[in-house]
């Protein structure tokens, strides 16, 4: 039979970053060689604060026509003690994000069975959620900028910007999310009330997109009550929208009503698959558990499965994560998870769940 090979650049970058690449690169070599459906071949791109404090410079010249070769992006965490967060941020993975459009940042979240929410109430099943990020403009467009430096009449702005293609593009992306899935639930997140340009605009957009797509449902809510809506009704969401800081704030939020930040994945997708995509843990570069081996690499696990659904692999994605969540199952738990497990030995056991599938 012949199969498809897929070329992915692989950026581990900083603290625990190369930790669960190496986990996700190990599970994925093993899920590619037991199905025998598709190939991979990685290629490794060591960008990092290391590199940018050598040579000034987290992409070297010509970095980003290298990457644009590949057919995905596999990305680890990027940030520093060192290095001011703005600086590692916009140096690096917004420095990919930007010039490759990847303007629909999507973020799965469910509770994994043998895992707990810390909501009291709420089991499996009970939040099963696609949140969908504005990755392209909104609060964090880098437009604004700082005048009377140090002086106490020292002024910042920091302007979001929204375009109606920007949120047109968002909206319509957020619609086809919530019609493929089951309950064809759409909630557009604002703060239309005290932010009355742009936020208004999403309205009136999320409202004129809503037309193209009679068969999904839309409901509205402003972001703060959002949170509450959240935390005490977790079942009556399934797909929401919102802009980049919006969406940033409530993913987040989101990771830790499911368990832990360390299981949730991010894919950063340009929908016109003119540029790659990039798929990444949710999390950061955690400094305080850095080379303990003790990173919960699910994150990376889902990050990799949501990355085989974009390459068109849906099956060996649906395997993979089914793989993933049965060691959950089994109590292979990290940490943060409330086991005891180190990265090595929860990557062990998904190997052995995906050698079983052969
Ligand atoms: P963080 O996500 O790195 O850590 C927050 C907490 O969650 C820490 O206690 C950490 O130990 C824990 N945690 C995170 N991932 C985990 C995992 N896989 N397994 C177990 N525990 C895990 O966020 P923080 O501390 O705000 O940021 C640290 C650095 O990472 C900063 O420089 C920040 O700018 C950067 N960062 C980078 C991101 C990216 O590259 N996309 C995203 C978020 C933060
Ligand atoms: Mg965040």
């Amino acid at each position: 039979m012949s199969s498809k090979t897929y070329s992915i650049a692989a950026i581990p970058a900083d603290g625990i970053g190369p930790e669960v690449i190496a986990a996700g690169i190990t599970a994925l070599n093993a899920l590619a060689d037991t199905l025998q459906t598709f190939k991979l071949e990685f290629t490794n791109y060591d960008w990092s604060s290391d590199t940018y404090k050598q040579t000034g410079k987290y992409i070297p010249d010509g970095g980003l026509d290298a990457l644009k070769k590949h057919d995905a992006i596999l990305f680890g965490a990027v940030g520093a003690p060192d290095v001011p967060d703005h600086v590692s941020l916009w140096g690096l993975r917004l420095a990919i994000c930007q010039p490759f459009q990847q303007y629909a940042n999507v973020r799965p979240t469910k509770i994994f069975r043998g895992t707990e929410s810390p909501l009291r109430r709420c089991s499996t099943g009970d939040l099963d959620w696609v949140i969908v990020r504005e990755n392209s403009e909104g609060e964090y467009a880098g437009q604004g900028g700082r005048s009377h430096r140090g002086k106490p009449w020292e002024i910042a702005t920091e302007t979001a910007i929204f375009s109606r293609h920007g949120v047109e593009r968002i909206m319509r992306f957020a619609f086809e999310t919530a019609r493929k899935r089951p309950r064809k639930l759409l909630t557009v997140v604002t703060k239309s009330n005290a932010q009355r340009n742009g936020m208004v605009l999403w309205d009136e957009v999320a409202k004129d997109v809503s037309l193209e797509f009679p068969d999904v449902t839309v409901d509205k809510m402003l972001v703060d009550a959002m949170t509450a809506r959240m935390v005490l009704k977790p079942e009556t969401l399934d797909t929401i929208v919102a802009s980049n800081l919006h969406a940033d704030i409530l993913s987040d939020l989101a990771a830790a009503l499911a368990g832990s930040i360390g299981i949730a994945p991010t894919s950063n997708l340009d929908p016109t698959r003119e540029n790659p995509s990039m798929f990444e843990p949710i999390h950061g570069s955690a400094f305080d558990i850095t080379g303990l081996g003790v990173a919960n690499p699910v994150a990376t696990f889902w990050t990799a499965a949501e990355m085989l659904a974009w390459l068109g692999e849906e099956d060996a994605s649906k395997q993979l994560l089914e793989c993933v969540e049965k060691v959950c199952e089994q109590g292979v738990l990290t940490q943060d998870l409330g086991g005891k497990a180190t990265t090595q030995q929860v990557t062990d056991a998904v190997v052995a769940e995906i050698r079983k599938l052969s």
